[in-house]
C-alpha cells in the first residue's frame, strides 16, 4: 500500500483526521527529548508519550528496546498507531519499533526537520546504528501516512535548513534542469520556511515516485545515492578528524564532485556544473582537502554500503534528469575529480 503524503499547514487537523480514519485501538506518540520540549506542545493529540534521548548516538538498540517496552507496558496491539514526531532518528527508529512490535503495527511519520521531510520520513527505510555502522539493522516498512508541514521549521537553525536543501538539490538534479534552476534561485541565507512548501512538495514527490518503482532498492532507487558516495566519505573523514560536518553539507560537496565525474565520464554540461559549484561554494562553504587525504577518502568510498567487491560505485548524470546508476569509477578518475573539485572550490 502506497504511503499517503499529506502537505499541510494544519498538522493538528490532519492528525485528528488520520486517527479518525485509521481508528486505532490506542495511540502512542514518539519524540526525542528535544522534539518533546520544542514541538510536542504544538501538537494537540491525546496519546501515550514515549520519549527517547536525542542524537544519532542514541539511535541504537537501547532506545529501540525502550520504545518496545513502552508499547508493551502501554498495552499496544497491532491495531494501535505510533506517531513518530521528530527528525530522521525518531522516524527511522520509531518506524523500526513499529515494524517489529508484534510483527508490525501501523505508524505515521511527522518530520520536524527539512532533512527528515525530504528524505528520512518518506520511502520506508527504517533502522538503527549497530556495531559502529550507521543504519546497520533495519527493515523496509512504510508509514501509512507522512504529514509534512513547514510550520515546524521556523525554529530550525539555518545550518539545518541548508542541510535539508542539499537533498532537494539532489532531487532537482535527478528531475531535470527546470526544477534544478528553480532551486538555484533560492537565497538560502534569507530562506523562510513558508516559501519552501511548493518546492518541498515537488522534491518529496520525486523521491516518492522513485521509491514506488523500486521500494527495496534493487536498482532505480540507487539513483537517490547521487552525491552520497563522495558525500559519505567526506562526512566520515571529517568525523574522524574531529571536525564533524552536517550530513547535507557533505552531500552538497559530494554532489559537486560527482557532477565533475559526470562531466568527465558522461559529458554532463559544464555550465550546470559551474552553476552548482558556485551555489554550493556560496551557501555551504568549502570542504577543504589536500591530495594527502585522497587515499583515506578512496578507502572510505570502497567501503560504502552501496559499493560492490571493493570498487567505487556512484550514481552519475549524463544531464539533469538523465540518471546512470551503478557506475564503476576508477581510482584515477576519482583522484582527477577530487582535483577538479578543489579547483572549482578555489582550494
Ligand atoms: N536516502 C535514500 C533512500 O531512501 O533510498
Amino acid at each position: 500500500m502506497a504511503q499517503r503524503l499529506i502537505f499541510t499547514n494544519d498538522v493538528n487537523r490532519e492528525l485528528a483526521t488520520i486517527v479518525e480514519r485509521r481508528h486505532p485501538s490506542s495511540v502512542f506518540l514518539l519524540t526525542d527529548e528535544n522534539t518533546h520540549r520544542m514541538v510536542r506542545p504544538l501538537v494537540d493529540l491525546a496519546a501515550t508519550d514515549i520519549i527517547i534521548p536525542a542524537g544519532d548516538e542514541h539511535k541504537n538498540i537501547d532506545s529501540l528496546q525502550q520504545v518496545w517496552r513502552a508499547l508493551q507496558q502501554g498495552g499496544a496491539t497491532r491495531q494501535s498507531l505510533l506517531i513518530n514526531l521528530g527528525g530522521g532518528v525518531v522516524t527511522d527508529l520509531g518506524g523500526l519499533a513499529a515494524a517489529t512490535f508484534k510483527r508490525g503495527m501501523r505508524f505515521v511519520n511527522v518530520p520536524t526537520t527539512l532533512l527528515g521531510a525530504v528524505d528520512a520520513a518518506v520511502g520506508g527505510k527504517t533502522g538503527i546504528n549497530f556495531g559502529g555502522l550507521k543504519n546497520e539493522i533495519g527493515a523496509f516498512a512504510e508509514a501509512t501516512d507522512v504529514v509534512i508541514s513547514t510550520c515546524f521549521f521556523s525554529t530550525l537553525p539555518t545550518t539545518e535548513l541548508k542541510s535539508g536543501f542539499a537533498e532537494m538539490l539532489k532531487h532537482g538534479l535527478l528531475t531535470g534542469s527546470d526544477e534544478f534552476d528553480r532551486l538555484l534561485h533560492f537565497d538560502l541565507d534569507q530562506l523562510s520556511p513558508g516559501q519552501l512548501l511548493d518546492r518541498l512538495q515537488a522534491s518529496v514527490l520525486v523521491k516518492q515516485r522513485i521509491v514506488e518503482q523500486d521500494p527495496h532498492e534493487q536498482g532505480l532507487r540507487r539513483a537517490l545515492n547521487l552525491g552520497h558516495t563522495v558525500g559519505h566519505a567526506f562526512e566520515s573523514h571529517a568525523l574522524t578528524c574531529g571536525h564533524p560536518v552536517p550530513h547535507g553539507y557533505a552531500v552538497a560537496w559530494g554532489l559537486v564532485t560527482e557532477c565533475v565525474l559526470s562531466h568527465m565520464m558522461m559529458r554532463f554540461p559544464s555550465s550546470t556544473l559551474q552553476q552548482l559549484a558556485t551555489f554550493v561554494r556560496r551557501h555551504y562553504g568549502i570542504f577543504s582537502i589536500t591530495c594527502d587525504d585522497y587515499d583515506t577518502l578512496l578507502t572510505l568510498m570502497r567501503h560504502d554500503k552501496k559499493s560492490r567487491q571493493g570498487e567505487i560505485n556512484c550514481t552519475l548524470l549524463a544531464a539533469c534528469g538523465d540518471v546512470r546508476i551503478d557506475v564503476t569509477v576508477t581510482p584515477d578518475d576519482m583522484r582527477t575529480a577530487l582535483d577538479i573539485y578543489r579547483d572549482l572550490m578555489g582550494i
